[in-house]
């Protein structure tokens, strides 16, 4: 039965190439030091396995990205990767890849569409996340109260999403820690600085904020500079805790300005090209989701030396 699947999902994609020689990329932007990373990465692994990427940056528009995708299937691509900018709204142009026998490959995001229309998802536990940011903040502040703070990714989005419902699980049993704002800041480090300024203002200058929880450590960055220009010490006066592990968070870690941040790879290309490659060469079926590894930083845990380490990585 098994194997009668796999073959009925190989010819629904009809991989006909022996291995992909020409790959599609619509990513979605670069909103965030992470996202511009697995840009490079897509790029470089590409690159290694003499794969010729077609990139196309959709500048934060679904349009963009259908439109992108049509594009890739009129130009014959053998497989096409997909950065999902929000989660629904792919049903059409997933259904035209597939009958036009072109696998699909998710990355980092996730989507409401059969999961029939992709090959695969390459992504981490988005939930697991948000409930390890929350979950180190329980342990952080012990009994005391404390009202957060929280910047949203981008309204729609998976991560957004995900990593919303798994902070509250985080901190779901803790009666004195209690989110009391919580808006978008779209990702970006500006919209971060500025979104936080409000949140500063509505809360007695800061002075009745506990903690920030930013679903990306580029909005983090930027509320730690509106915290400083506010007059108060971030990581201190107002703990942070974030996602991604870009190295600027590191930075701000090691001066003491941000708490904790849970990794997020950036190399999901490695994993989709391998799944795409094993499955061209003789149908081997991907599971439906290739889960990345999440994991939590502290203060402890030498930023100054990770900060090093991940510098020149494409952030
Ligand atoms: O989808 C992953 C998220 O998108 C990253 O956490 C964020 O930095 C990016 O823009």
């Amino acid at each position: 039965m098994k194997l009668l699947l796999s073959s009925v999902a190989f010819a629904a994609f009809g991989a006909t190439a022996a291995f992909a020689q020409t790959v599609g990329f619509s990513q979605i932007g670069s909103e965030s030091g992470w996202r511009a990373a697995e840009t490079t990465l897509t790029r470089q692994q590409a690159e290694e396995r003499g794969i010729d990427l077609k990139f196309s940056d959709a500048q934060q528009k679904q349009e963009n990205q259908i439109a992108a995708i049509r594009s890739f299937i009129a130009q014959g691509v053998d497989a096409i990767l997909l950065a999902p900018v929000v989660a629904t709204g792919w049903d059409s142009v997933l259904e035209e890849a597939q009958e036009a026998e072109i696998p699909v490959v998710l990355l980092d995001r996730q989507v409401d569409s059969d999961p029939s229309l992709y090959l695969t998802a390459v992504g981490s536990d988005l939930v697991h996340e948000g409930e390890v940011a929350g979950q180190w903040l329980v342990d952080a502040v012990g009994g005391k109260e404390c009202r957060v703070v929280e910047l949203q990714g981008t309204t729609g989005s998976s991560p957004a999403i995900d990593r919303k419902t798994g902070f509250e699980q985080g901190i779901s049993g803790a009666d004195n820690i209690e989110i009391v704002r919580s808006q978008t800041g779209d990702f970006t480090r500006a919209q971060g600085k500025e979104v936080m300024e409000s949140f500063l203002q509505a809360e007695g200058g800061g002075a009745d904020i506990c903690a920030l929880y930013a679903h990306n450590d580029d909005m983090a960055v930027g509320a730690i500079q509106a915290i400083k220009e506010a007059g108060l010490k971030p990581g201190e006066d107002i703990l942070i805790v974030s996602i991604d592990a870009v190295p600027d968070i590191f930075q701000a870690m090691a001066a003491g300005e941000a708490n904790a941040t849970v990794e997020l790879t950036p190399n999901m290309a490695g994993p989709a090209f391998d799944a795409l490659a094993a499955y061209m060469a003789d149908g081997t079926e991907p599971e439906k989701f290739i889960q990345t590894e999440s994991k939590l930083y502290t203060q402890d845990d030498d930023p100054a030396g990770e900060y090093e380490r991940r510098k020149d990585l494409g952030y």
